[in-house]
C-alpha cells in the first residue's frame, strides 16, 4: 500500500502543503468551513481545520478505493471472516440490525426480561464485574446516558483486580440486596474471576453460600464455565465468538446498561449504531463520516507523522468516552504485522488519549497550543444539554469553539515569544444536537468504523489482540511465586527478580 500510486500521490501532495498555514487555507477559500464538513442523521463532522484541501480528500478517497475499502465493509457487514488471524467474522454490526439473527433477537428479549426483573424490588444495586471490553462500554454508556438512568437501581462497575476497587464499588451496598453480573467472553480473565469470587464470598457472608448463587448472572461465550462457577443456566446470557470484546456494547455485554436505562433506550442506541453502519456501507467517501475520520487519521498519522491524537468530549457525561475509544483504537490498531505476516512498512495505530473539556484546558492544553509536538484533536460537542443550566452549556460550547479556533489560527503577533500561539494545529469537530441513546450509538459505531477504515489501509487485523497475552502468562507465573505455589524462575532477569524479592520482603 505504501508503494502504490495513491500513496505516492498523497506524499507528493503533503510536500506541496508543507509550510501552508491553516490561516492561508481559510483566507483563500471563504466557504471552506461550510464545505469541508459531512453530516449523517444530524451528526455533523467539521474537518475543515485539518491541514488538507479538497484535493487531499480526493486523494484519500482514491486510497480507500485502492485498498478496496467498500468491499471490506461489505465483507464485515455480511459476516464474512474478516478476523483472519482467528478465522472468524467480526459481526458486531449484526447485533444492531433491525432484523438481527434469531439468536440475537432471543437474547435481547431475555435481557429485557432480566432488566425489568432487576427493578422488581428485590435489588437495590447491580454491580457489573468485567474488564476491558466487558466493562468500558457499559460503564461509559451508563455514565453517558445518566439522564435516562432509572435511579431505583444503583448500577456500578467493578473492573480492577486492585482490592481498593472492590472496596469502593461495594461501599455502602447491602450484600443481601446486591445483584452481580459477571461479564467475560472467555470466562478465564483473572481480574474478573477474582472479583467475582470475592463478591460471592461477600454475599455469602450475609446470606449464606447456597443463596449467594442467586445473586449472580453472567454474560459469556463460555456458558459451561459460568455454570461451573455456580451461576444458574437461566441467568447466563450468550455472547458469540464473532463479537469482539471491544465491539460488544450492543450484545448482552450491555446488560447492565440496559438494566440502568431500560430496553427502549438500549434499542435507540442500537438504532443509532445501525444507522451509521448503513451510512458507512453506502455513503460516498467524501460524505462518509467514519471513512473520513479514518482517512484523515491516516493522513495525520502517516503523512504528517503525528504519533498521538486526543479525543476531547465537551461533555461531562462522556467522561469515560476517551478511555473507551482508547481500548477500541489502541487494542485494534496497535499492530506491526500485516495480513500476510510481513512487518508493517508504515506507522500504524497512534496513541489515543483525552478527557472532557473544559477540565483538560486547565491541565494539558498548554502543550496542545505551544508544545513541540502536534496533537490532532477530535472535539465532540452537543447543541442542547441534558440539563437546564443553559448558561453553563453556552460557556462549555464557547470553550470548545474557542479551543479549535485557537489551535488552528493561533495569535501570531503577540510580540513576546512566550506568549505567541503558532496555530496551524489540526482539529476536527463532531457536533450533534443532543447526547441521546441514539447519538451515543452513532458515536460508538462511528469510531468502530474509523478504526476499521484505518486497519484496512494498513492491512492489519483490527479484531485480534495477541499483544495482551505475554503479560498475562508472566503475571500468572509470578502470582504463583508470590503465593509460594511455585519456585522462583532461575532464568528470570535480575531487575524483575529483585523487585519481586523486595515486594516479598516488604509486603
Ligand atoms: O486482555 C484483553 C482482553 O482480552 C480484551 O480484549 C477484553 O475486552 C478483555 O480482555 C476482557 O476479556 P473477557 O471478556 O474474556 O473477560
Amino acid at each position: 500500500m505504501h508503494d502504490t500510486g495513491e500513496w505516492h500521490a498523497l506524499s507528493a501532495h503533503r510536500d506541496a502543503l508543507r509550510g501552508v498555514h491553516l490561516r492561508d487555507l481559510f483566507d483563500r477559500d471563504s466557504d471552506r468551513g461550510e464545505r469541508l464538513t459531512a453530516e449523517a442523521d444530524g451528526l455533523l463532522l467539521d474537518y475543515s481545520k485539518n491541514r488538507l484541501t479538497d484535493e487531499t480528500v480526493a486523494l484519500l478517497a482514491a486510497l480507500a478505493d485502492g485498498v478496496r475499502l467498500r468491499e471490506w465493509i461489505v465483507n464485515m457487514l455480511t459476516g464474512e471472516v474478516v478476523n483472519f488471524t482467528e478465522s472468524r467474522p467480526a459481526w458486531h454490526t449484526a447485533l444492531r440490525r433491525p432484523d438481527p439473527p434469531p439468536e440475537v433477537g432471543e437474547e435481547l428479549d431475555r435481557m429485557a426480561a432480566f432488566a425489568s426483573e432487576a427493578h422488581g424490588g428485590k435489588w437495590d444495586a447491580l454491580v457489573n464485574i468485567g474488564i476491558g471490553g466487558s466493562d468500558l462500554g457499559p460503564a461509559m454508556a451508563t455514565a453517558a446516558l445518566a439522564t435516562y438512568v432509572n435511579q431505583e437501581l444503583d448500577v456500578r462497575f467493578l473492573s480492577n483486580v486492585d482490592g481498593a476497587h472492590f472496596r469502593e464499588v461495594t461501599r455502602g451496598l447491602d450484600p443481601a440486596r446486591t445483584l452481580f453480573i459477571v461479564v467475560s467472553k472467555t470466562f478465564t480473565t483473572t481480574e474478573t474471576l477474582t472479583n467475582a469470587r470475592t463478591a460471592r464470598a461477600w454475599v455469602a457472608d450475609a446470606v449464606g453460600a447456597k443463596a449467594a448463587n442467586s445473586h449472580f448472572a453472567a454474560v459469556t461465550a463460555r456458558s459451561d464455565k459460568a455454570r461451573e462457577f455456580g451461576i444458574d443456566a437461566n441467568a447466563v446470557f450468550a455472547m458469540w465468538d464473532w463479537v469482539g470484546g471491544r465491539y460488544s456494547l450492543g450484545s448482552a455485554v450491555g446488560l447492565s446498561l440496559m438494566a440502568a436505562v431500560g430496553p427502549d433506550a438500549f434499542a435507540d442506541m442500537l438504532a443509532g449504531m445501525h444507522h451509521i453502519d448503513e451510512h458507512f456501507r453506502t455513503a460516498p467517501w467524501a460524505e462518509n463520516l467514519p471513512a473520513l475520520l479514518g482517512l484523515i487519521g491516516i493522513w495525520n498519522r502517516n503523512f504528517w507523522g503525528w504519533p498521538t491524537y486526543a479525543v476531547l468530549p465537551y461533555s461531562q457525561e462522556l467522561a469515560l468516552f476517551p478511555a473507551y475509544i482508547q481500548q477500541l483504537d489502541m487494542e485494534s490498531s496497535g499492530k506491526s504485522v500485516q495480513a500476510d505476516g510481513t512487518p508493517a512498512p508504515t506507522a500504524t495505530g497512534p496513541v489515543v488519549w483525552g478527557q472532557p473539556g473544559t477540565n483538560g484546558q486547565h491541565a494539558f492544553h498548554q502543550l496542545l497550543h505551544q508544545g513541540t509536538d502536534i496533537v490532532p484533536v477530535e472535539f465532540i460537542g452537543f447543541c442542547r444539554p441534558n440539563h437546564s443550566h443553559i448558561e453553563h452549556h453556552d460557556l462549555l460550547m464557547a470553550n470548545l469553539f474557542a479551543q479549535a479556533e485557537a489551535l488552528a489560527f493561533g495569535a501570531p503577533d503577540a510580540g513576546d515569544p512566550h506568549r505567541q500561539f503558532p496555530g496551524n494545529r489540526p482539529s476536527t469537530v463532531l457536533l450533534a444536537d443532543q447526547l441521546t441513546p441514539r447519538t451515543l450509538g452513532q458515536l460508538v459505531a462511528l469510531y468502530e468504523h474509523k478504526v476499521f477504515t484505518q486497519a484496512t489501509v494498513w492491512s492489519i487485523n483490527p479484531f485480534d489482540q495477541g499483544g495482551v497475552e505475554l503479560g498475562k502468562t508472566l503475571a500468572t507465573d509470578i502470582a504463583a511465586e508470590l503465593t509460594g505455589a511455585a519456585h522462583p524462575n532461575p532464568t528470570r532477569d535480575s531487575s524483575t527478580q529483585s523487585l519481586i524479592n523486595r515486594y516479598l520482603e516488604h509486603r
